[in-house]
């Protein structure tokens, strides 16, 4: 309390004395609180203690990342159509190139009723063609003067025409956008692809080194050897046997009698995959992806557009995150088959996507992964952190990579089966994940599918793995304010 005496400097010397006194309870004030705090956060450190360490590791980590989200937060990016082609052997359709991109594209634009004049820009993955084969399959559609990127990322071209879409959209310069691929081969390996470029530096000429100088060159297709070798490494290394890779392919056969999109639909024996013709010491032809026509295509759009079409928010599936890698030096220094193939590139990316959105293996329940060869499929078990390293066998065996098990890896029946068009593979797997997501998938639908992942590679090389699940049914206006 403060007592003003009679006179004005008694009054001054009150007001000035009331001031210190002030002054000194807040400080006490604050020394008090500041005690509080740090006496909660001893508290709450020793209880976190007591948890055991991964609770305590996920709690800080989803902490972080919902301050991170919070704060630094990109705008979300969805799928909000798709649509493909069924995938064909070469040569069996009459069609061309801009038939199946037009096909597709129609198809994708009607599942989330836009027109293609609502797209303003797009991206076209493909392998085999000239320049500009984008531009001439998209003006099948119209010619809108859009933004058209040819991307040519060998396997991962349409999973990198993704990428970049959603990059676009992060950016703020656009908010629809199409992402699509396709292919157009002929039948055998892609050795009879190869148009006359002898003159010139192959991009796979140092893989190749190090394939040559480990198990050195037979006359069978080349990326045969390439993932059949890093299959017999990881035998040698690890004891997996040959039953561990042709039980992926039968698996993926069997996935694919549901999928009427897939080139194959048969159901086989274990021991018919196991008896097929030898492609590759181990690999037989049911283990291979085959040669395949056949295009896919995706709509892609901003938070901000969702927010002014309300009614596609119950189709819409957001893109939780994507991370695109090209090969660390380990790919040629090691003498490493496995590491050729691009383990530690898919490694890198996988524990890079799972930081940044808070989620890990353990929250997902499809997956589309590329499985050009089924020894592929089984070294990316393990890239992708579903077990430990050289335990992908004992995975398989327990049947967790199927329906009943712990994740259903390629219900669409994968490459091995539902066909391997190059440029358009890594956007159909979008197609799959969006529809197992929506839960459209009829016979073929993963139960209580809440979170997908993708994983698309291609040797020379790239790789993306990416995750999708369910915009939040919400209005997300509240995001769109910050
Ligand atoms: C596996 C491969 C060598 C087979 O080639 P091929 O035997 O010379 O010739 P074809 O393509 O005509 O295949 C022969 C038959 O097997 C079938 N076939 C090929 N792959 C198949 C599969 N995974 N499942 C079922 N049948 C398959 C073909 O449809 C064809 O059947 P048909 O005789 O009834 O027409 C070839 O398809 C190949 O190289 N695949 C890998 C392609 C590739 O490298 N992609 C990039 C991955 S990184």
């Amino acid at each position: 309390m403060c007592f003003y005496g009679d006179n004005a400097s008694d009054k001054n010397v009150e007001q000035t004395y009331c001031k210190e006194n002030l002054r000194l309870s807040t400080k006490i004030v604050l020394i008090h609180l500041a005690f509080y705090i740090i006496t909660w956060l001893v508290r709450i450190n020793c209880i976190l203690q007591l948890l055991p360490h991964t609770w305590t590791n996920n709690y800080i980590k989803k902490v972080i990342f919902t301050l991170k989200e919070v704060k630094m937060s990109k705008p979300k990016v969805y799928v909000i159509g798709v649509g493909m082609t069924k995938f064909v052997k070469p040569r069996s359709v009459d069609w061309d190139y801009p038939d199946m991109v037009r096909e597709a594209v129609t198809t994708a634009l009607d599942d989330c009723g836009l027109k293609y004049t609502d797209v303003e820009q797009a991206t076209v993955g493909y392998l085999y063609g000239g320049t500009c084969c984008g531009q001439r399959a998209l003006y099948e559609l119209g010619l809108t003067g859009i933004p058209i990127f040819n991307v040519n990322n060998a396997c991962a071209s349409g999973s990198s025409g993704l990428f970049l879409c959603k990059q676009i959209i992060e950016g703020g310069n656009a908010d629809v956008v199409l992402a699509c691929g396709f292919e157009k081969m002929a039948p055998g390996s892609l050795e009879n692809m190869r148009a006359n470029l002898d003159d010139r530096t192959n991009p796979n000429e140092k893989h190749v080194e190090v394939m040559a100088n480990t198990y050195g060159l037979v006359p069978a297709p080349i990326t045969a050897q390439m993932f059949g070798n890093a299959g017999l490494e990881h035998m040698k290394k690890y004891g997996t046997k040959p039953e561990h890779f042709a039980k992926i392919a039968w698996k993926n056969h069997l996935h694919s009698v549901h999928n009427p999109k897939s080139q194959f639909q048969k159901e086989y024996s274990f021991d018919q995959v196991m008896n097929a013709r030898k492609i590759y010491e181990f690999l037989t032809l049911l283990q291979c992806s085959p040669t395949s026509d056949g295009s896919a295509a995706a709509i892609i759009c901003s938070e901000k557009y969702l927010l002014k079409n309300p009614h596609l928010r119950k189709q819409a599936v957001e893109i939780v995150g994507m991370e695109l890698g090209t090969d660390e030096p380990s790919v040629f220094k090691e003498n490493s088959n496995i590491k050729m193939i691009g383990f530690d590139m898919i490694e890198k990316i996988s524990k890079r996507l799972y930081q940044k959105t808070g989620l890990s293996p353990k929250d997902i329940q499809a997956i589309e992964l590329h499985d050009c060869f089924s020894a592929n499929e089984l070294i990316t078990y393990e890239a992708i952190g579903l077990c430990p390293i050289g335990k992908a066998g004992e995975l398989i065996d327990r049947g967790d990579n199927t329906y009943g098990g712990k994740w259903v890896v390629n219900p669409s029946g994968g490459l091995i089966s539902k066909g391997h068009p190059i440029g358009a593979t890594g956007v159909a797997q979008v197609v799959e994940l969006s529809n197992q997501l929506r839960g459209r998938c009829g016979k073929r639908q993963v139960p209580n599918c809440k979170v997908a992942m993708q994983h698309n590679i291609g040797i020379g090389g790239a790789g993306v793995v990416a995750l999708y699940r369910m915009a939040d049914q919400k209005d997300g206006s509240y995001r769109s304010k910050m």
